[in-house]
């Protein structure tokens, strides 16, 4: 009798999967005493309120199901907004509900061998994902995981954004891309962004627009008032980085409810872990504790700034918890290596807009004047 053969795994896996490149998260070492300046996290722990929420929820109910619909988070959330819980769709953190806005309004680019439908009156913008960079890195990987086109247009070289006159007039931009991702304030430049500039993008716009507000609460405006007041703009929150709950993965969208009802439809039942609804609903009700918190992060960024511009680097003003330096003597990549020898982690990007920067997280005062000794240590070592 002849051998059955099994199949060989790489056979099962999609051509496009196997073209993949996966989204490279920062670094989570597991050194002892290292100051972690690169994810973005706050430094600050959540409010004793909320821990004392989360602990008391470790009980028997682990064995139940979550509220499916994370009600009573969408319910208080809709009351901070001003608007319905039906404006707001809650996700796994900011990442999911992006990831389901890409599958929602987007369609995946036909096969190769069928992309005369397109050239025969089909519309290449609706398989179209489109961002400016430098942005978050995760948008060109969303796209790809779906088979969509990307078209990612550059940001002005200060990271301001191009006007809608200008874009019109550069071509590359396309106003009628189904799916429009702007991290605002800018990720990794730190740069906020008006809210009128940003309204004047979104009405010039045929698709859906997302913004992008992880690290809204940092910065001197946010543009939420666009999603209740435009009914293809989105805004995309998040629990992770303002209201230190990285670790919980809770994030939103607020906007019209026709497209939030859409992006329900496709969405895990129970995308939202339990302990995840709790400590943000406990979040919701001490927000005081973390306005204080915001201050202070602002106080050290301002600070360090400071400090940095002293020592010769030339730090770009943020309107985030995190900022970009560009650094003197070394290129910026050695300095990262340098600062990690002193058990600092900061970030750095090999893109060309931003290779000649240090991301840095900002930290609690201490750890930011760690890493200003540090610095001067690492420039003291170069003059011997
Ligand atoms: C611009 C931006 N958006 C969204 C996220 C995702 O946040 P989360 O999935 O933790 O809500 C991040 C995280 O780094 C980010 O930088």
């Amino acid at each position: 009798m002849p051998l059955m053969s099994l199949p060989r795994p790489k056979k099962l896996i999609r051509p496009l999967v196997h073209g993949l490149h996966a989204y490279v998260p920062g670094e989570q070492p597991k050194i002892k005493g290292l100051i972690k300046l690169n994810t973005n996290e706050n430094p600050y722990p959540p409010s004793p309120k909320v821990l004392r929420a989360v602990t008391a929820a470790v009980d028997g109910r682990l064995r139940l199901y979550p509220n499916p619909t994370a009600e009573t988070l969408r319910a208080k959330l809709a009351k901070l907004h001003g608007c319905a819980p039906e404006n707001i769709i809650v996700g796994n953190g900011s990442d999911e509900v992006l990831a389901l806005a890409v599958r929602c309004f987007v369609e995946p680019k036909p096969p190769e061998n069928e992309s005369w439908k397109l050239e025969a009156g089909g519309d290449l913008t609706h398989t179209t994902v489109q961002y400016f960079t430098p942005s978050y890195s995760l948008y060109p990987v969303l796209a790809e995981i779906h088979g969509a086109a990307k078209n990612a247009v550059p940001l002005n070289a200060d990271f301001s954004m191009p006007s809608v006159a200008e874009l019109r007039q550069g071509k590359l931009w396309r106003f009628d891309a189904a799916l429009n991702l702007v991290t605002t304030p800018n990720a990794p430049s730190g740069r906020g962004y008006k809210t009128n500039e940003l309204e004047k993008l979104c009405r010039a716009q045929n698709g859906v627009v997302v913004l992008d507000e992880a690290y809204v609460d940092f910065a001197n405006e946010n543009a939420l008032q666009l999603a209740l007041k435009l009914p293809h703009v989105l805004v995309a929150r998040t629990f992770s980085k303002a209201y230190s709950l990285c670790f919980q993965r809770v994030g939103y969208f607020v906007g019209h409810a026709e497209l939030i009802a859409a992006l329900d439809k496709i969405r895990d039942s129970y995308n939202v872990n339990g302990l995840g609804q709790i400590a943000a609903e406990a979040t919701l009700d001490d927000l005081e504790f973390y306005r204080a918190n915001f201050k202070k992060i602002i106080a050290t960024r301002e600070t360090l700034a400071r400090a940095l511009t002293k020592l010769g680097f030339r730090a770009l003003p943020s309107q985030t918890n995190f900022m970009l330096a560009k650094p003197p003597l070394f290129p910026a990549e050695q300095w990262l290596e340098k600062l990690r020898a002193k058990k600092i982690l900061v970030r750095w990007f090999s893109a060309p807009a931003v290779r000649d920067y240090l991301r840095i997280t900002i930290g609690t005062e201490a750890e930011a004047r760690a890493l200003v000794k540090a610095i001067g240590e690492v420039m003291r070592e170069k003059l011997v």
